[in-house]
């Protein structure tokens, strides 16, 4: 107990970092001009409207019933880790650990990160909840928001999502095949046009002795090299090959492959990997340059890249994943085989829209419920459940109070029906509906409005039976 105590006091007195506060521009703005200015959206960081919410519904109820139909089970995942299991993995030189982490204390004196990617996660969940036991391979997916401190650009965001698919347990070629046709299909299912590019780099051991040639044929060019890339010859030369720099093209060119150190045993992994693809006929480019941003791959890596002739989104991949070998026993697990992949929804959202795909509309309500007066508004409220239990969406405007601007919104909802509920009409145990179009209206049984609504839906002929009174309402 008293060592627990001590542990607990322990982490509380940990070093605070103090956070550089940097000014909102809000801020000054205010300053010059004296009025509140409007709030600030960090930057990298987005909303997703209302009018947007389709096309990401489209997008996840897509991916859903493929992950069911491919068998993989949904794993849900915290936002916030503790920062070595990224540290660790991903790897020291990486874009993402070097600068893009969200890293912070939290109040127990605890290093924590807002999770960069989920690999990673997965692979702690796979050993934290002894999954080893289960049949194998582990197929999980996840879904969710990831955080890193990138630039800003078009396609690129602090806070993005992601959908990743990851196959723990088999080092089978097929894995990695059916995860590549199990992408392929998501973007087919969707409309949208991609292209698959894959690679292998091999194991670790055989990527040494290709890092040594590349780093050799690299030197002597060292001064045409942009200081990013000097960097990453000196630190991290395998990135040298995705480099997006100006004149590297030519260099790239001449540079030894990767392909050509494979041993043979990674040969003919990636071998395999390509025969199942053409057996199932999904069409694959060769792209020797692709080595992916993260250190934890082993033999096949690929991506998936919209085909475009727009440069920008070209270099921006829809998904990207590969084999990741070493990653379970490199966080302490037993040695355990894994491969996977992850898209980013934001691109495709956006790519959706860019080839002009749209999701199906959502069914507007054909009904809108009016009220009058409080007494109204109390059965109304029942009513509406009765409503939302038979299965019909109906509008409202609870908030208002006359009659004429509730009319007015139904008008411009563009409804079939609005039923109207007054005083009179809560005394009587009746309700009225009225045709928007021809602008007639019957009282009916309040008791009896659901069927009746649905009756009026499902054949507009049907004649309904109104109750003697003439509404005062109806007179309106
Ligand atoms: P990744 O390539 O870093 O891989 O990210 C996968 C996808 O997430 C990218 O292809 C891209 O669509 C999207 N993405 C990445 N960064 C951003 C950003 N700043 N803004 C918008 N979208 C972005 C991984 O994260 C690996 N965990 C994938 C994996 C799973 N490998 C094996 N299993």
């Amino acid at each position: 107990m008293y060592m627990k105590q001590k542990k607990e006091q322990a982490e509380v007195v940990a070093p605070k970092v103090e956070p550089k506060v940097e000014k909102a521009e809000t801020d000054d703005k205010e300053k010059k001009t004296g009025a509140k200015a409007p709030p600030e959206l960090l930057r990298g960081f987005r909303d997703i409207l209302p009018e947007e919410q389709g096309k990401w519904n489209l997008v996840r109820d897509r991916i859903r019933a493929i992950a069911e139909a491919y068998t993989f089970d949904r794993i849900d995942l915290p936002i916030l880790e503790r920062s070595d299991i990224f540290l660790r993995t991903l790897g020291k030189q990486t874009d993402v650990i070097e600068k893009e982490m969200y890293v912070f204390v939290d109040p127990s004196g605890k290093s924590v990160a807002l999770r960069p990617e989920a690999t990673a996660s997965v692979a702690r969940a796979y050993i934290n909840h002894g999954m080893l036991d289960r049949p194998h391979p582990v197929k999980l997916w996840y879904e969710g928001p990831m955080f890193r401190h990138d630039r800003p650009q078009a396609g690129r965001y602090r806070q993005f999502n992601q959908v990743g698919f990851e196959s723990i347990g088999a080092s089978e070629p097929i894995v990695d095949a059916q995860l590549i046709v199990l992408g392929t299909q998501i973007f087919r299912d969707l409309g949208l046009d991609i292209q698959v590019q894959v690679n292998s780099i091999g194991t670790p051991a055989c990527r040494q002795a290709y890092l040594a040639e590349l780093v050799s044929y690299f030197r002597p060019h060292r001064n045409k090299l942009s200081e990013d890339d000097k960097r990453r010859l000196q630190k991290n030369p395998l990135r040298l090959l995705d480099s997006k720099e100006e004149g590297m093209k030519e260099l790239l060119a001449d540079a030894p492959q990767i392909l050509d150190w494979l041993d043979d045993a990674s040969k003919e992994h990636f071998t395999r990997v390509l025969e199942f693809l053409e057996e199932i006929q999904i069409p694959y480019v060769l792209n020797p340059y692709l080595v992916r941003g993260l250190d934890y791959y082993t033999h096949t890596v690929f991506e998936f890249v919209e085909k475009t002739t727009d440069p920008d989104r070209a270099q921006n991949a829809l998904g990207g994943g590969g084999r990741y070998d070493g990653l379970i026993e490199l966080m302490g697990g037993r040695p355990t085989p894994a491969c996977g992949f992850a898209l980013g929804m934001e691109r495709i959202v956006k790519a959706l829209g860019d080839q002009g795909i749209n999701p199906p509309q959502r069914p507007q309500p054909n009904v809108f419920f009016a009220q009058l007066g409080d007494a109204a508004r109390r059965v109304g409220l029942k009513l509406y459940e009765d409503f939302r239990q038979a299965g019909i969406p109906v509008a409202e405007a609870f908030g208002k109070n006359a009659l004429k601007a509730q009319l007015e919104i139904a008008n411009k909802l563009g409804v079939k029906l609005t039923i109207i509920l007054g005083q009179k009409e809560v005394l009587d145990g009746t309700i009225i509906i009225r045709d928007m179009e021809s602008g007639a209206q019957e009282i009916v049984d309040v008791n009896k409005i659901v069927g009746v609504v649905k009756r009026k839906l499902s054949s507009e002929e049907e004649v309904v039976k109104p109750i003697v009174r003439q509404s005062p309402v109806a007179r309106d």
